[in-house]
């Protein structure tokens, strides 16, 4: 019986590599379970969860409620647009106001980076960050590993290349931190602009030409470009990045190898990968969000003191 070592699961970087292979064993039980006739266990029957999202989101919202419904845990959702954060409730007193009602867990996605930090200071209740700002998406990262251990056997020793808006992107910050805990060797590739100064000390290598990027990787994870954390231009045009950093079906027949090709969502098909590379055999898109329950399930199962 192994236990999780954190009480909160707010990055990737305060985990270590045993917590995250873990996730993936108690992860691969949970997948064989949802895949069976009947989907739901007891485990978490007595736990209350909230989500509580400050910031739009379509895969991870989703993907939470439903490992919570397949958990048995009782859950509250909060959409920040439609409630009293709007008429000038802090932070603080939102959720402190939601565990008055008794809640157990939290799931939050915020714009700012750390505010799951700052909160986990000061609410008794276990957090899972959903997404905060540009700094970590650490279930985002945990699928992506999973699903590139279940096409590749393993994530040991695969050379990864993350392709994109690295500086707006808090799914490349955390798949940094977790590719290389699991020993994989990590690429950004990208505009110069969208590259942040200094990143070579994450102990990742650094490309501009997407070809190059391709020659050297097993995997390529296509960002999308976060036009709404962009604070200036970047680069010329979407119709320009697209021509230099976009995945199409004729880059991807050049090589002389078959990569694996992931997104994290949402995909701008036309600017970051073209839908004939998004549909096809190479891209595990669709298994990453399949996989996104099964890892979810595990995680609140494991932060709930669940034993593997
Ligand atoms: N990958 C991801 O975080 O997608 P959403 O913004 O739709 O949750």
């Amino acid at each position: 019986m192994r236990k999780f070592s954190q009480k909160h699961l707010l990055g990737i970087k305060e985990i270590s590599t045993q917590d995250i292979e873990l996730v993936f064993e108690t992860a691969d039980n949970f997948k064989s379970i949802i895949n069976r006739p009947i989907k739901k266990v007891p485990s978490l029957r007595d736990v209350t969860i909230a989500n509580i999202f400050f910031e739009n989101s379509t895969r991870t919202r989703i993907s939470f409620e439903l490992a919570q419904k397949r958990l048995s845990a009782d859950i509250i959702n909060f959409s920040a647009s439609s409630s009293s954060v709007s008429k000038g409730e802090t932070l603080i007193d939102t959720v402190k106001n939601i565990l008055a009602m008794k809640v157990d867990m939290v799931v939050m996605r915020h714009p700012a980076p750390g505010a799951c930090q700052f909160l986990s200071r000061h609410i008794p209740a276990s957090i899972v960050n959903a997404g905060d700002g540009t700094h970590e998406h650490p279930t985002q990262a945990l699928l992506d590993a999973y699903s590139i251990r279940e096409r590749l056997g393993s994530v040991k020793g695969k050379k990864i290349v993350i392709v994109g808006d690295i500086t707006h992107s808090r799914v490349a910050l955390s798949n940094i931190f977790c590719l290389q805990k699991l020993g994989a060797e990590v690429m950004v590739c990208g505009p110069s602009t969208l590259i942040p100064r200094h990143i070579e000390s994450l102990g990742v290598k650094v490309e501009t030409n997407l070809m190059k990027a391709l020659e050297w990787c097993d995997v390529a994870n296509m960002l999308r470009i976060q036009l709404e954390r962009q604070d200036m231009k970047y680069f010329p045009s979407l119709r320009e990045y697209s021509m230099l950093y976009g995945l199409d079906k004729e880059r991807l027949d050049r090589l002389n190898k078959e990569i694996v090709v992931m997104h994290p969502g949402p995909i701008n098909r036309g600017v970051e990968i073209t839908s004939d590379v998004a549909d096809s055999k190479h891209s595990i898109i669709l298994d990453q969000v399949e996989n996104g329950v099964a890892v979810r399930m595990a995680v609140m199962f494991l932060l709930a003191g669940q034993q593997a």
